[in-house]
């Protein structure tokens, strides 16, 4: 479908947050039966951080923060901030509202937006969509989560899988429609609910002590199903989003892939036909950190001078609903 805009969206700003903390795979075999050998080979991860005092509000902020002091940007000229989390600080209100307070960004509306491991990518396209439209000028969208909230330390599958984390794009409208988002592709198929799912918590199971001692208030993942979906999911519709663009592997400078497991990475880019050097990684320090991993890795490799204006870059995840998306965007920053 062909998209009516005045304006290309473009990434002006970037900014992140993690926590001190850090649970190394070391720790995790002094609480559960594992080994540092196994987490790696299984999923490339080898420590996350952890915010032991505070919210996902306090991970958004901060990267938030980061952002406005390293791009000059007040609070002031933000329009909108839309944030992608599954662990909100609150079931409302929503944590869009305590960052907007926190940062003191007076003239700004916002909300949060939920489609766990692919949240940035649903956020963020939802954030082009404004800035296109000509209404907005200064869009914040945050990718934040603490993980650590939601997980079951006890449950070996998963515990060792997430982290916590948060960070912060700024989009802006340019003439230059050749920078900026270029096409999309964005999915759901709730077929997937049973695989990864949070039961308590909501109006199906609202809290009570039942639901407390049966742990429905942590994430539930059967990993391999999972597993199978990503693998195929991410790597097709990146594939899909390249053939609709003409692109060739050689055209772009990078992948930027969710972070769930390096293995779903490797075969995405398999597909792609692209080679280590050409995709972002942070999961060996962070782990997947739900909405935070593809705005913490476009973060990191500009601060790192690995991006340069004109580069071609398609962002890729996969998460639980199930949702999934590929999105192209030229690097607009010098
Ligand atoms: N340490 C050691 N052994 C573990 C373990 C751990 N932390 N967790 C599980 N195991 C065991 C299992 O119990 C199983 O033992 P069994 O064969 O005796 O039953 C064995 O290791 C193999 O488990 P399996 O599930 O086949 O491992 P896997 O290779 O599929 O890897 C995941 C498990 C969770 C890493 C993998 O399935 C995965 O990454 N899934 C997708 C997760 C994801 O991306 N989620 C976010 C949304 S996209």
């Amino acid at each position: 479908m062909a998209r009516e805009k005045k304006y290309n969206a473009v990434i002006t700003g970037l900014g992140m947050y993690f926590p001190e903390k850090i649970y190394d795979n070391k720790y995790f075999e002094s609480i559960i039966d594992t080994n540092d050998e196994w987490i790696l080979t299984r999923t490339g991860i080898k420590e996350r951080r952890i915010l032991e005092n505070g919210a996902t509000s306090d991970l958004a902020t901060n990267a938030a923060l980061d952002l406005m002091q390293r791009h000059n940007v007040s609070a002031e000229e933000i329009d909108c901030i839309i944030i992608a989390t599954v662990t909100p600080d609150m079931l409302f209100p929503a944590t869009a509202c305590l960052v907007q307070n926190r940062i003191g960004a007076v003239n700004a509306w916002g909300f949060d937006l939920e489609a766990a491991c692919s949240g940035f990518l649903f956020a963020f396209q939802t954030g082009c969509a404004l800035v296109e439209s000509g209404q907005y000028k200064k869009v914040l969208v945050i990718g934040a989560d603490k993980m650590s909230s939601i997980v079951d330390y006890t449950d070996r599958n998963n515990c060792i899988l997430f982290g916590d984390g948060g960070a912060a794009l700024l989009l802006e409208p340019s003439e230059d429609y050749n920078l900026g988002l270029q096409d999309f592709i964005l999915r759901i198929d709730g077929a997937g609910e049973g695989a990864l799912h949070m039961k308590g918590g909501g109006s199906l199971n609202p809290p009570t002590h039942e639901t407390v001692d049966k742990k429905m208030h942590y994430l539930y993942q059967d990993g391999k199903a999972v597993f199978k979906v990503a693998v195929k999911g991410m790597a097709d519709v990146s594939y899909e989003l390249m053939q609709k663009n003409n692109l060739k592997s050689e055209d772009i400078a990078y992948l930027v892939p969710h972070q769930a497991n390096l293995r779903i990475i490797d075969a995405t880019a398999q597909r792609m036909g692209l080679s280590k050097e050409k995709v972002m990684i942070n999961i060996d320090r962070y782990g997947n950190t739900t909405a935070a991993t593809i705005p913490s890795c476009l973060a990191e490799y500009y601060r790192a001078g690995k991006l340069k204006k004109g580069d071609k870059i398609i962002l890729s995840a996969f998460g639980a609903g199930y949702t999934w998306g590929a999105t192209y965007v030229v690097w607009a920053i010098d």
